[in-house]
Formats: structure tokens, sequence, C-alpha cells
């Protein structure tokens, strides 16, 4: 019997509805595709980088390169009593000058920046780690809701992110599933807290990706806007 999470997973206690302001843009499906990096982030960037043993979404490593307070340390911003966001460039970020300049360049206000570094695992193995984040605690409610942004490092056509929005019970809805693209450069935009998320990684060797958190305000969707993939024939 394959893994499906029940009502005593702990994403079904983190909040859903909330006053935050959120980006009309992510209000459909909680997703939306970017167009590709039309640019490489050399490998030196992301392989050369100083990674910690943190779990999250299966085995995994990651690189901090914006943090709560400029440390290496992949733990919560709550745990520092900080929102997700206002971070502090840390010590790899030095090795990392094109992903630095990236961030800085959307111009709207970020938490956390890391790379994870995914080992192989099997739809079947994924979906023991399928979860919502927490990415709004202590979050003030007159401010922005904190969302996530991806670039794929390296190249991963047969793996993909699968997203699930929620049921009215609270708990993933098959019928919702996206599944996106993991080849190099791809990018996209997700509302993780709302989403159930995990990243099914068929290839053999490790996943490479930069992950961002982004304050939702006027700066990040006139950047998203500016960077959304446009349907083909557009
Ligand atoms: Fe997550």
């Amino acid at each position: 019997m394959s893994f499906w999470p029940t009502l005593d997973h702990w994403s079904v206690a983190i909040p859903l509805d909330t006053p935050h302001h959120r980006l009309d843009v992510l209000a459909d499906t909680g997703f939306v595709a970017l167009r590709d990096l039309p640019y490489e982030i050399p490998e030196s960037e992301f392989i050369g980088l100083e990674y910690m043993d943190w779990k999250s979404g299966g085995d995994t490593n990651f690189a901090p390169l914006a943090s709560a307070d400029g440390e290496l340390d992949c733990r919560g911003f709550w745990d520092k009593g900080k929102t997700d966001k206002d971070a502090l460039w840390t010590s790899n970020a030095e090795i990392a000058p094109t992903i630095r300049r990236y961030v800085d360049d959307v111009g709207a206000n970020f938490g956390r920046v890391r790379v994870i570094k995914l080992e192989p695992q099997d739809r079947e193995t994924a979906m023991r780690s399928i979860h919502r984040d927490d990415n709004n605690r202590f979050n003030p409610d007159d401010e922005g809701w904190v969302v996530r942004s991806w670039i794929e490092l390296t190249d991963n056509p047969d793996s993909y992110m699968l997203l699930m929005d929620n049921g009215p019970d609270g708990l993933p809805d098959p019928s919702t599933e996206v599944r996106v693209p993991l080849h190099r450069g791809a990018r996209f935009v997700v509302d993780t807290q709302r989403l159930w998320h995990v990243v099914v990684h068929n290839g053999d060797a490790p996943r490479y990706a930069l992950i961002t958190s982004f304050e939702s305000s006027p700066a990040l969707d006139s950047w998203m806007q500016r960077e959304q993939r446009q349907p083909a024939g557009v």
C-alpha cells in the first residue's frame, strides 16, 4: 500500500486562510512557470558550496546562501523569532556571485536562499515526504504572504516536482496534480504553504536547485509578470 498523508500529518495544521497580501497571479493554481533562465549558472557556484546535513523532502543536503542572521544555518527563521524574510547573505554567497546577483535583481524582500542537493527517489519513495511549508510563521497579518521560487541547476528532464492543491478535507487532491519538469534552467514560483509538494527524481545523480523565499509585494509581482512563461503561440 502506497503512502498517502492523513489528517494527523503535521502539514494539515499549517494555516491556509490568512489576511496576508497575496498575488493575483498565484491565486488560481498556486503555481506560475517562468521562462527558462537565459544563461547558465557555473557549476562551481553550487557544487563548491558548503553543505549541511538537513533532511527535507527526501535524502537532502542544503547549502544556505542567505539565512536569518548570515550564519550557515538551515534551521527555520522561527528558531530565531524571525519571519522568513529580511535574510542576510552567508559566506557561501561569496562563492556564488551569479546566484547572489540573480536574487538581488528580483528586487523583492527575500528570506532563506538555499541550494538543495537531492538524491534520486522514485515516486513511491517521494510520496512519503509530500508536505506543505510553514512559510509564514510570525509573518504579521498586514504584510505579504511568503512564497518560494526555484531555479533548476542540474538537468533532470525525467524528474518533476509533484504539486497538489487541497481537497475539502485538507489533504492533497489527486485531481489537481501538476508535474513541473526539472530540466536545467527551469524556473517557477510556488505557494508552497498552500500546495502539497515533493520532487520525484528519477536520475542516478543528485539534483541541485536554488530555492528562494520571497515576500509577495508589488516588486515580486512585476518581476513575475516580466519573467512569466507565455503560452505557446502568444
Ligand atoms: Fe517544502
